[in-house]
């Protein structure tokens, strides 16, 4: 065959020809370390001496780890990724990369671990693009106030504890008082309403991550919902990374201009799953055993967690960690950090589980900080007369627990308060529409509720609800509207009774 001369230029070896002119011989380093020990999810490595904090280790049979301690002759190192084949003596090198994950609407509907590897059987992700897993909060110039309401659905939250789009507020309790249960009907809460949310699952039973993921499957929340899970039997590296891989989800999302809802179940897991990586790489022990920067590491999370600015997209992320606490002792390091990082606390309850008030919050002992300013004007004035009854309630049913004999009028405004304790319990799975809190709240600071009786309320708020979703009034109606429309449903329902 004849020389061709010159390569043209569409020929499929165009490239190679151009690489090969620019192709000088030069000197690379590379350090090739060894792997001294490995175990309990973490490895300590010897001949990186340039490594850096964070970087990505991988070795010869495939592992790969995060540097997460630097010692004068070895660092350690987190597991990210373990073969069978990993041992001391395995050859590692440092990759110079840090974590990401990929981002976008790919996400959307998926169940992702830590490092973006699917779970579910959705086939391979889009990788186009990726984001960094630890990046810098939003500065403070790029920032808004919390001005717009994040429903959740529930009636005690929508009413006395408001949340709002860019806040952090902290869901706290202890084991098996619904504060999962509350953070799913949130996410549920959000369809229709544009709202991307991020479940985050930090080292939960199986049997749990299945049940949370079929529930939001089964109420259609998976469509706008990513779950990023890490087991309980994952490797403590990637349950120490999980928050963060939530986070950095939604943060891609925020600064793309949306509204966004993540959910950190639970972030005391994570703390503990820090303590054992920190321990196991013989950082100081500080208060109960945790690491001095927990607290830190906790902040930098729920830090990203804002709304922006309308000039950055005016997106946000309203951030839902939860807690769990040890027969409710909320003065314990976790929780009391956590408690003032965030902007307010929903305090679930034992004792009011245990007596059949569902959901257990406590209204005495939660706060939403900076919720207010989100609320509705109209929810908030009905939501204040009602608060200032049913504390008062709360008060004076204390006193009827020494059997003493009260005066009529007090008779009659314990007999309210029962009464608004029946219309505040609620199922789980049973979000409900903001104009139907407003006709709630109206219908009974209207006192319309005061002689139903108690084991009636359920029946009677359903039918109310029924009325207000064939009505679709607003909730900018003025009150003398909404007075006129629940004196109306509320007759009707009352005939409908009687027939
Ligand atoms: N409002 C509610 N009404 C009825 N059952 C509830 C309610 N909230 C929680 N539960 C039930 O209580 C149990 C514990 O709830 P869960 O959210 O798992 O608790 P936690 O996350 O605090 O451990 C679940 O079986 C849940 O269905
Ligand atoms: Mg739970």
């Amino acid at each position: 065959m004849p020389d061709s001369g010159p390569i043209a230029a569409d020929s499929p070896l165009a490239a190679q020809a151009e690489w090969l002119t620019r192709y000088r011989f030069g000197l690379r380093l590379s350090e090739q370390g060894t792997v001294v020990s490995v175990g309990d999810g973490i490895a300590w490595i010897s001949g990186l001496p340039s490594a850096r904090m964070d970087e990505i280790v991988q070795m010869d049979d495939g592992s790969s780890a995060l540097v997460f301690h630097l010692a004068r002759n070895r660092i350690g190192a987190i597991l990210l990724r373990q073969t069978e084949q990993l041992t001391a003596g395995t050859a590692a090198f440092l990759t110079g990369k840090r974590l990401s994950i990929a981002v976008g609407d790919s996400l959307l509907g998926r169940v992702v671990d830590p490092l973006g590897t699917p779970l579910d059987d959705g086939g391979p992700l889009d990788p186009g693009v990726r984001r960094l897993l630890d990046v810098r909060s939003p500065p403070i110039i790029a920032r808004d106030f919390v001005a717009q309401p994040m429903y959740t659905g529930c009636k005690i939250v929508d009413t006395l504890i408001p949340i709002g789009k860019g806040q952090r507020q902290l869901i706290i309790g202890d084991n098996g008082t619904g504060k999962s249960a509350l953070a799913v009907d949130a996410v549920i809460n959000q369809r229709g309403k544009n709202v991307y949310c991020v479940y985050v699952l930090i080292g939960q039973k199986r049997s749990t991550v299945v049940n949370t993921i079929e529930t939001l499957r089964r109420s259609g929340a998976l469509a706008y919902t990513t779950l990023v899970v890490a087991e309980a039997t994952a490797m403590p590296g990637l349950k120490y990374l999980a928050p963060f891989a939530g986070c950095t989800v939604s943060d891609a999302w925020t600064w793309q201009g949306r509204d966004t809802l993540v959910v950190y179940d639970d972030l005391t897991t994570h703390a503990r799953s820090y303590r054992e990586l920190s321990l196991l790489l013989r950082r100081p022990p500080g208060r109960e055993a945790y690491p001095g920067d927990i607290f830190y590491l906790h902040a930098r999370l729920l830090e990203r967690s804002t709304r922006l600015a309308a000039k950055h997209g005016g997106g946000s992320m309203t951030a839902l960690p939860i807690i769990e606490t040890e027969q409710g002792e909320i003065a314990s390091y976790i929780p009391t950090n956590l408690i003032s990082i965030t902007d307010g606390q929903i305090y679930l309850d034992h004792d009011l589980f245990a007596r059949g008030f569902l959901p257990a919050i406590d209204v005495t002992r939660s706060v939403s900080r900076i919720g207010g300013n989100a609320q509705h004007p109209n929810i908030k004035k009905e939501a204040g007369r009602m608060k200032l009854d049913y504390l008062q309630f709360l008060e004076l049913e204390v006193f009827t627990r020494f059997g003493s004999r009260l005066e009529a009028s007090m008779e009659a405004r314990i007999r309210r308060g029962q009464v608004l304790r029946e219309i505040l319990k609620q199922d789980t799975l049973a979000s409900l529409a903001i104009e139907f809190q407003m006709a709630w709240l109206v219908a009974y600071n209207e006192g319309l509720f005061d002689n139903v009786e108690l084991g009636r309320v359920k029946q009677r708020m359903m039918l109310l609800q029924r009325q207000v979703e064939h009505a679709r009034v607003s909730i900018e109606e003025g009150r003398d509207q909404w007075k006129k429309l629940v004196h109306a449903w509320l007759s009707e329902v009352a005939t409908s009774e009687v027939s």
